[in-house]
């Protein structure tokens, strides 16, 4: 019986009701955040929690309680028998529910908080032997930085990506490369390693965050720069990044090879430090 979190309490989850009225469904007002367990702790919860509280205050949702998150968590591994299993645990919070209108409800409305843990199976072979990528049209909005779950453009981007036999799709706007569908994403050039630059037009993933960092102390040159979709034949490498995939090596867009078509060595590189930090945080 897989046990979930609403509004302060934990119940079986096939017990959870939601009201037809939830913003978050009538409007997709609400946010998300999504953290990793590594068997025994979350990965970087610190900076999930400031990504968490600064969706929140964009869309000037206010839940009081956010701090008890780390706990909510914890439990929902506890209590979902996840310790020695890698799992995610998911948080929503929406505005609440409140009669159809599309201003902010006029009465305080407490928002409406979820959470859930799912356990899952990291898929090492893939992660090893790369992945797979179609580029698209971002047809996203204007305000990427939000971990908004008004998700369907990335929905229908993945879809299309799975579709055609590839793992993750791969946005441009304005010519340039912004990150992926649930993903940022990374390019090397003749040794220098490229991302998108934080802005609103991409998410800043707590991983992208870590990897910029572990690339640094490695001595890789990083430039936070968007990549134009005009230099794709230029690349020696790519790869994405996001907290269930860790860094995935890019062997192919739109079924053209990247470099030799095998994951390249910065990215293995830093697929490795990745993974040994964890392993150290582990003891
Ligand atoms: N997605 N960009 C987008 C659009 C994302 O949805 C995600 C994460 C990222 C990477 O962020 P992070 O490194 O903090 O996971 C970038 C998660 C995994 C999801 O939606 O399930």
């Amino acid at each position: 019986m897989e046990t979930a979190y609403l509004n302060g309490e934990f119940l079986p989850k096939n017990e959870i009701r939601i009201s037809p009225d939830d913003r978050g469904f009538l409007f997709a007002d609400g946010i998300y955040e999504v953290v990793r367990w590594y068997e025994g702790f979350f990965f970087d919860m610190a900076s999930h929690m400031m990504r968490l509280k600064r969706s929140m205050s964009e869309i000037r949702i206010s839940w009081t309680d956010a701090d008890t998150f780390p706990f909510v968590a914890q439990e929902l591994i506890t209590l979902n028998i996840l310790q020695d299993r890698p799992a995610l645990v998911y948080l929503q919070v929406t505005r609440g529910a409140a009669k159809r209108t599309h201003a902010f409800p006029s009465t305080e409305v407490k928002p409406t908080v979820y959470a859930f843990a799912k356990g899952f199976r990291p898929d090492s072979e893939t992660m090893a032997s790369g992945i797979g990528v179609i580029l698209r049209k971002d047809i996203r909005w204007s305000r990427c930085d939000i971990k908004s779950v008004s998700l369907l453009p990335n929905v229908l981007s993945f879809q299309e990506a799975r579709d055609l036999g590839n793992y993750e799709c791969i946005f441009v706007r304005d010519g340039l490369i912004t990150e992926g569908a649930h993903s940022n994403v990374f390019f090397v050039i003749k040794g220098v390693l490229y991302t998108h630059p934080e802005s609103e037009n991409v998410l800043s993933g707590v991983t992208r965050k870590n990897v910029l960092r572990i690339a640094r102390e490695a001595g890789i040159n990083v430039r936070e720069i968007a990549v134009p979709e005009s230099r794709i034949t230029e690349l020696d490498e790519a790869f994405i990044t996001n907290t269930s995939s860790e860094v995935a090596p890019i062997v192919s867009i739109d079924n053209k090879s990247v470099g030799n078509g095998n994951p390249g060595l910065v990215t293995k590189l830093l697929q490795e430090k990745f993974v040994a930090e964890i392993r150290a945080l582990k003891g």
